[in-house]
């Protein structure tokens, strides 16, 4: 198993790139997941959401939209409600969220790539946008004060991280008491080989990161969460063909709440 500082670099190479290429994206459709021969992209783009929500966004936004699910509409944010985004990439979940969150409602995105804190706060001062912020840093440790926030989303991001309890602990400690965790991620049935886990091309294409949905369930509950839901899970064989050593893949989403 490679260290953590090994999976961070590796994974902050890739999307930094990403972030410098968003025509790119645009054309090719690329994605999260896929780059490796046999591969197409994880069905992550901005298509992932309803067309309506998307009306008024810019391209640097929609084009670097690399989920794999629509987080904010799970959460069925209310306005005044205060919104942590976990690896908010180009900001799209952020300023999907602040428009439902409204004028008294607040954003903050964390991402550890600079690059895409650069285009994210880029398209957040030509949007004009003022309850929307997006902070530098790790989510294994988030810059963010304790039990102040309504809603922690993520998209396609928790698979990526090589300390996923100290993840679920930050959430439960940032959140409210009675807060709720709206996720749209990557999960198996099984477990990837130790030769696939060590692959770092795999592991930040958001593939072979990614572990067994009841471990993610028992990490949710060993941080102190209930009424903990993987649901909706959508196969992705047939973009992510099956190999030796690879266990069944899906997008997922993942609800839970901290106790009030
Ligand atoms: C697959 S992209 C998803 C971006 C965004 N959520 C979206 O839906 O477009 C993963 C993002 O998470 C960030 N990221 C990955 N691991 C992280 C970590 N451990 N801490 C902070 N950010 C991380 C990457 O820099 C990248 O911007």
């Amino acid at each position: 198993m490679l260290d953590k500082s090994t999976i961070h670099q590796a994974v902050r190479q890739r999307y930094g790139a990403l972030a410098e290429q968003v025509p790119v994206i645009q054309s090719t459709a690329a994605g999260c997941c896929g780059d490796s021969p046999g591969e197409g992209d994880c069905g992550c783009g901005a298509d992932l959401y309803d067309a309506s929500l998307l009306e008024g966004l810019p391209v640097d936004v929609t084009g670097l939209s690399l989920g794999c699910g629509d987080p904010v509409t799970i959460a069925a944010l209310r306005p005044g409600e205060t919104v942590l985004d976990l690896g908010s990439g180009g900001g799209i979940d952020c300023f999907l969220a602040a428009r439902q969150v409204g004028e008294t409602g607040y954003v903050i995105g964390v991402d550890m790539t600079p690059a895409m804190l650069a285009k994210a706060n880029a398209s957040k001062a030509r949007m004009g946008v003022a309850n929307v912020e997006f902070r530098e840093g790790q989510i294994e440790a988030l810059p963010v004060d304790d039990s102040t926030i309504d809603v922690v989303m993520s998209n396609c991001v928790i698979n990526l991280s090589p300390d996923k309890p100290a993840v679920f602990r930050e959430i439960f400690r940032v959140l409210k008491p009675g807060g709720r965790v709206s996720i749209s991620d990557i999960v198996t049935e099984g477990a990837f080989s130790d030769d696939l886990r060590a692959d770092m091309l795999r592991w930040s294409e958001c593939v072979s990161g990614a572990i067994d949905a009841s471990d993610y369930t028992a990490m949710l509950r060993d941080a102190g969460f209930e009424d903990i839901h993987i649901v909706d899970k959508v196969d992705t064989d047939d973009i992510v063909p099956p190999q030796p050593g690879m266990p069944r893949i899906f997008s997922a989403r993942i609800t839970a709440t901290k106790p009030a």
